[in-house]
């Protein structure tokens, strides 16, 4: 496993709509490994492929809180399949932009669907801090960023 260089504001890649997966091989496995290293020894709390320079749709994120258990999860081609109407506010940052953070309103729940390495279809309830994370992140596999919600 490699920590791989994070792309930083304002690298136009950060702008750039990331490819769906056409199918997961050992260069997706080799590259979840690496965003999971990368992300930890940030540290962060999610990841999108086009933060390391790939422009492809997979998300790594862990939404485990201090000493608890981590919880590491890759996402394959994810996407929000309902959310809730009910909002949360959340302080964000991004590794991608270093130092700056702001609250960003967002559905407290969204249900995800996306694809494991094995390429079965999962889906998954997300809420709080998770439901954040994964919202942030799918931005990124559409060229938005966190600060496109600030007002
Ligand atoms: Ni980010």
């Amino acid at each position: 496993m490699t920590i791989r260089p994070l792309v930083i504001l304002p690298d136009p890649l950060l702008r750039t709509v990331s490819d769906v997966v056409a199918h997961a091989d050992g260069a997706t496995k080799a590259l979840i490994d690496d965003m999971f290293e990368t992300m930890y020894d940030a540290p962060g709390v999610g990841l999108a492929a086009v933060q390391v320079g790939v422009t492809a749709r997979i998300v790594t994120m862990d939404a485990s809180r201090g000493d608890d258990e981590k919880q590491p999860l890759a996402l394959i081609n994810p996407e929000i399949i309902w959310s809730s109407d009910a909002l949360n506010e959340y302080e964000e940052g991004c590794l991608s932009i270093p130092e700056f953070y702001g609250v960003v309103t967002r559905p407290t729940k969204v249900g995800v669907r996306f694809l494991d390495l094995d390429g079965k279809v999962l889906e998954r309830e997300m809420d709080g801090l998770a439901a954040t994370v994964i919202q942030h992140e799918i931005d990124h596999l559409n060229g938005k960023l966190f600060i496109d919600h600030l007002s």
